[in-house]
């Protein structure tokens, strides 16, 4: 007999809170099916998503060659192990090597385990060459994951504290001062780990003066430079990969969020010297690039490639300019920064009472770095969608300012 699942919000919410670890502030709402860039509840409220998962529903909700392709792949066959080949793997590898340039593809579930994947094969490199380099030099504001070594690297002592002792030998230094980042990489940095444009840490860009820090940091002291392009990679943008934007060539690259379209999918990407360090049974995943996850990948890349990435360069001038209209009605806005499908407006107060304001009025988008309000709607969002969401963004500043819901 099948269990009786019930979408009673009350009922949802207390049986998680008996038996799922509380590990998630959630907003209390219950979603049980979407469409394109709508949620709807179990009373069948509809909510314009501008969150998309945390930048995972690329494709908007229940997209029709999604839908069909991961129906039709899980019809055939699901999941073999990295044991045996299938066809999809180098498929999608092949097509991850030409948008970004780099020629190797680790596949993974998530975007720390890409960051594990990188972090692991700077230092195989290094070990590879006979003399070992081990430690790593990262950004503050940086957000890498929350497994061990991903953990080591991100910035926030609020995620670390309670995990520590982590990784030996993590510097972090500004964000924004490129003397800092050159004065603290040598002969002893296996790899320099940055977003190009950091997201958690609050929407924010690399500037220009950073990138050419990174690039000739990495050229005196021969550092290798692992991108973290998990959440502002893929076509985000509206280019392939941010980090080409700025100028970089990773050496190695992270990236999941978008990439299977809600079916996990990490991968980290390598050049031809880093991957010619790996050998039979250096890493391994027993998920790691199923039938599943190539499927979805590859519809995604698809997607991408023939009209999507340009949709998103093209939308996302036009996501700017209704987030400045928008901002200049309200004071408290200081800032407005971004790119293709992803964009922050900063505050000068905490975020948390305007995002819960936005959810009353149907609006999904999520507070990050306290002050920061963000926006990652589906690759797929339209000009409608944009200003309907300036319109509800507006009200839910004005409620969420005032304190007056
Ligand atoms: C830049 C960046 N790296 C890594 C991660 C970790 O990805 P995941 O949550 O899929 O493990 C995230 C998640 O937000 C991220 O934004």
């Amino acid at each position: 007999m099948e269990t009786m699942i019930t979408n009673n919000p009350g009922e949802v919410m207390a049986r998680e809170s008996e038996h799922v670890l509380q590990t998630y502030r959630r907003s209390p709402v219950v979603f049980e099916r979407g469409n394109a860039c709508r949620l709807y509840d179990a009373a069948g409220r509809g909510y314009l998503d501008f969150i998309s998962g945390i930048g995972v529903s690329s494709l908007g909700h229940a997209h029709p060659r999604l839908t069909a392709a991961i129906a039709d792949q899980a019809a055939q066959l699901l999941h073999t192990s990295n044991l045996y080949f299938h066809p999809l793997q180098g498929e999608v590898a092949t097509r991850l090597a030409e948008l970004s340039g780099l020629p190797r593809v680790f596949f993974c579930n998530s975007g720390t385990e890409a960051v594990e994947a990188s972090l692991k094969f700077a230092r195989r490199f290094w070990f590879s060459q006979g003399a070992p380099r081990t430690e790593v030099v990262s950004l503050e504001r940086g957000f890498h994951g929350r497994t061990m070594g991903a953990l080591s690297v991100t910035w926030d002592d609020h995620y670390r504290a309670p995990f520590s002792p982590l990784l030996d030998g993590v510097t972090f230094v500004s964000n924004t001062d490129p003397a800092e980042l050159l004065a603290a990489v040598n002969e002893r940095t296996a790899a320099i780990i940055a977003e190009p444009l950091q997201g958690e840490g609050g929407v924010r860009p690399l500037s220009a003066e950073m990138a050419a820090a990174i690039r000739t940091a990495c050229e005196r002291s021969g550092a290798l430079f692992i991108a973290d392009e998990v959440q502002c990679g893929l076509g985000r943008t509206g280019v392939p990969f941010y980090s080409a934007q700025l100028g970089l060539q990773p050496d190695i690259m992270a990236t999941g969020k978008a990439l299977g379209g809600g079916v996990p999918v990490g991968a980290a990407l390598f050049s031809a010297r880093v991957a010619a360090a790996a050998a039979f049974g250096d890493h391994g995943s027993t998920y790691g690039g199923n039938l599943l996850a190539c499927r979805a990948a590859q519809v995604f890349l698809d997607e991408l490639t023939s009209g999507l990435m340009a949709h998103v360069a093209q939308i996302g001038p036009h996501i700017e300019a209704a987030l400045r209209r928008v901002a200049a009605r309200h004071s408290a806005v200081v800032d407005v920064r971004g790119a293709g499908v992803i964009w922050g407006m900063e505050l000068d107060r905490p975020a948390a009472p305007v995002v819960e304001a936005a959810l009353e009025r149907g609006l999904l988008i999520n507070r990050t770095a306290e002050t920061v309000l963000r926006l990652l709607p589906p690759y797929i969002v339209e000009s409608a969608d944009v200003d309907q969401m300036a319109v509800l963004l507006d009200a839910a500043l004005d409620a969420g300012i005032r304190g007056d819901r």
